[in-house]
């Protein structure tokens, strides 16, 4: 198969850990004869230090010509602790999300058996946990308009706002991968007290009649909160709007073990772009020993999702789960008092594992 992928490595972290998953990338693609063409770019606080834009025309003209996009993570303290910057390397993130249409954020939240002592959950309570959230990504809190400050600087507001059609289009994605799951749909809102949240319940509702064969539940995203680490192994398919998902699936990643496990799939009406769901901590820049696994697995949902590949997909997966089996893993994930690895060293751990394979 041709392959044609934008490679965005973005700041902090972000070019060590799509290293490593470009490398497995390209190994897995040599082994099953795929014909790989990549191209990267820049996005993010490098893109704005460049360029002067956080996301570029080039860096979108690039994206919209590619079949999928490799994200790694954007952020820099330099404009975190800067009240008055007027460009953000967030804004990068946000733009591509809305220029290429990416209007739903599928995040699986899985926990891995080597890892299970990780979570501060107790493993009975997690162990088994298996769900997806869905999160809206181009509309709510994120986008709307208006959004700023008074003229005295004294206040400041953001708007919540949600058309019919975003909340349809997203809730159907949930119908449908719950129908290939355990046929369940939880709809997390604060319809006791948001106008947006009540369309989305009205709409959320209509919209399940169509799917008889799935069970609907509706939980405010405070109870969900709750519920999701107190019986994480309720949930199948889980959907809510932007700000609410990017909360609850930080949240997940307690389940998981690591925020550095999480990988993400954002996908919609152009190209999908495929990216860890952690930030880009910015304190371990160059250091090499950030946990390349969630950018890892990322890959590997852009094998499968953007192009198919179910199998090289789960190789990538296996050669992860042989990694931890064998704790040849980073800090964050090793066991105490066992010696760890560095980002590189996992990464050519996970090659050399896959060629063998
Ligand atoms: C995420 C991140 C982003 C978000 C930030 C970096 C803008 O936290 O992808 O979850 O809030 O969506
Ligand atoms: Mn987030």
């Amino acid at each position: 198969m041709k392959m044609k992928i934008a490679v965005l490595p973005g700041d902090g972290i972000g070019p060590e850990i799509i290293k490593v998953a470009l490398d497995i990338t390209k190994v897995v693609c040599e082994k099953f004869n795929h014909d790989l063409e990549y191209n990267t770019a820049l996005v993010g606080a490098c893109a704005i230090d460049a360029t002067g834009n956080p996301y570029p025309e080039s860096t979108h003209k690039l994206c919209m010509e590619s079949d999928a996009v490799l994200f790694g993570a954007i952020g820099s303290p330099k404009y975190d602790n800067d009240p008055t910057a007027k460009v953000r390397p967030e804004q990068g993130l946000l733009a591509m999300r809305k220029q290429l249409g990416l209007y739903a954020n599928i995040r699986p939240v899985t926990t891995f058996p080597s890892l299970i002592y990780k979570s501060p959950l107790r493993s009975e309570l997690i162990d088994g946990a298996d769900f997806m959230c869905i999160r809206e990504l181009t509309g709510g809190l994120y986008f709307g308009r208006p959004q700023g400050r008074s003229e005295d600087g004294n206040t400041a507001y953001d708007t919540c706002v949600y058309s019919k059609y975003e909340i349809e289009r997203i809730v159907k994605l949930a119908y449908e991968y719950a129908l290939k799951r355990r046929k369940k749909v939880t709809v997390v809102d604060k319809a006791n007290v948001l106008a947006t949240s009540r369309l989305w319940r009205e709409v959320a509702k209509e919209i399940a009649l169509e799917y008889p064969d799935v069970e609907t539940e509706f939980l405010f995203v405070d109870n969900a909160a709750m519920r999701m680490i107190q019986w994480p192994k309720d949930f199948d398919v889980m959907v809510t709007e932007n700000m609410f998902g990017d909360i609850l699936t930080d949240e997940g990643s307690v389940i998981t073990g690591s925020l550095g496990m999480l990988p993400s799939a954002s996908i919609g009406i152009h190209t999908s772009v495929f990216e860890p769901i952690h930030g880009s901590w910015p304190q371990a820049a160059g250091k090499d020993i950030a946990n390349p696994l969630a950018t890892v697995l990322s890959a590997a949902m852009m094998l499968e999702y953007a192009f198919g590949l179910k199998e090289e997909a789960l190789i990538i997966r296996e050669a992860v789960n042989a990694s931890l089996d064998s704790c040849y893993v980073t800090q964050d994930i090793a066991k105490d008092n066992m010696p760890y690895y560095k980002t590189s060293e996992v990464g050519k751990w996970l090659i050399d594992y896959i060629k063998n394979k």
